[in-house]
């Protein structure tokens, strides 16, 4: 056969294989077959050079058509096939609902501390900031609660030794001073008082410990908000009237409350702080006890190096997961902790 001859035929061949190859491996065999470095194209194209020179041009446009032909339609059929692939091997049902991806939320927590935060912004407060590991001094002895005051007991916490302050150079009679795991948020006063002169405004959102065995009231961490004003002529109303304003925004318009006289080492006159809304109402109560506050005592403005004849103020401090538990009706702390999402998905 003409070298002309074969040209047709070849292409029809290779035409009829890649139409009718029934998969991508059997589509590469074909083209190996015929496109390949020793397929049959590839092979007849090098048979041109033997060709005379006045056949030579006349095959060589027949035989790159016929090329670009069989190359047309390996391509299509590869397109072909890879639709195939793509498509679903299983009947699918187009009109299922899709499956929606839940946004996350802010713990109940940290919307708790975020709202609270807020009401007191709006009335010139600023957020601070301290230390979670404390040291004794901050916790307690500046807070004119000395080592053997009974106050120690209610809130005893994890200690921890530190090596910088037990110290062997040290004099022997000297009492090492601990590393612990601050008890209230109370210590922020003293470090930003040491830091700043009056008039400060502050509140201090921050996590707590004590030595407590976790129950449905109890957790050996917990949360709470510590508030510190101190400038000339601050009065008892001053502190009332904040708190009320606070508490209203947190709670609603028509909650009430009442202060009970109380003890705390480091305000005098120091007051129990109660409420009363329809949420205590709901817990079966008319009043219910929710932070400690009072007076900053001369003692602790001596110890920041305040002069307790020019300065007067007042603090408060309470819990974050109380005011949560009461106004999302939780009954067990311990909820918070837990990270179970069907928990906190409710917030
Ligand atoms: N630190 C107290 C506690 O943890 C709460 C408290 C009471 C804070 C009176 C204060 C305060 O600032 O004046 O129970």
């Amino acid at each position: 056969m003409s070298f002309l001859d074969q040209i047709e035929p070849l292409k029809q061949s290779a035409l009829a294989e890649m139409r009718n190859a029934a998969d991508s491996p059997a589509l590469e065999q074909a083209r190996v077959s015929y496109l390949g470095t020793n397929g049959k194209v590839t092979s007849l194209m090098k048979q041109l050079g033997t060709l005379s020179k006045e056949e030579k041009p006349a095959a060589g446009k027949l035989i790159n058509a016929a090329k670009t032909e069989i190359e047309a339609a390996l391509a299509e059929r590869k397109a072909e096939l890879d639709l195939l692939a793509s498509r679903p091997k299983e009947p699918v049902d187009f009109t299922l609902p899709g499956r929606r991806r839940r946004l996350g939320k802010l713990h109940p927590l940290t919307q708790v501390t975020e709202d609270i935060v807020r009401s007191f912004r709006k009335i010139g407060f600023a957020v601070a900031d301290g230390p979670e590991v404390e040291d004794e001094y901050h916790c307690f002895d500046a807070l004119n609660t000395p080592a053997d005051h009974p106050a120690r007991d209610t809130q005893d916490t994890f200690y921890v030794d530190n090596p910088s302050t037990l110290d062997p150079r040290a004099p022997a009679d000297s009492r090492p001073s601990f590393s612990l795991l601050r008890t209230h948020t109370s210590s922020v006063q003293i470090r930003v008082m040491e830091k700043q002169q009056p008039p400060v405004r502050i509140i201090v959102p921050g996590r707590v410990y004590r030595r407590d065995n976790a129950d449905a009231t109890h957790n050996p961490t917990f949360h709470q908000v510590e508030g510190l004003y101190v400038d000339r002529n601050v009065t008892v109303g001053d502190l009332k009237g904040t708190v009320e304003f606070v508490f209203k925004e947190l709670m609603g318009s028509e909650t009430r409350i009442r202060f009970r006289p109380h003890y705390f080492s480091y305000t005098e006159p120091s007051f129990e702080i109660d409420f009363s809304s329809s949420l205590t109402r709901k817990m079966g109560k008319e009043w219910l006890e929710i932070a400690g506050c009072g007076m900053v005592h001369p003692q602790v403005f001596e110890n920041v190096g305040y002069d307790p004849e020019i300065w007067t103020g007042w603090a408060f401090g309470f819990g974050i997961e109380r005011i949560a538990m009461i106004r999302y009706g939780i009954n067990d702390i311990r909820l918070f902790y837990e990270n179970d999402a069907r928990f906190l998905r409710q917030f």
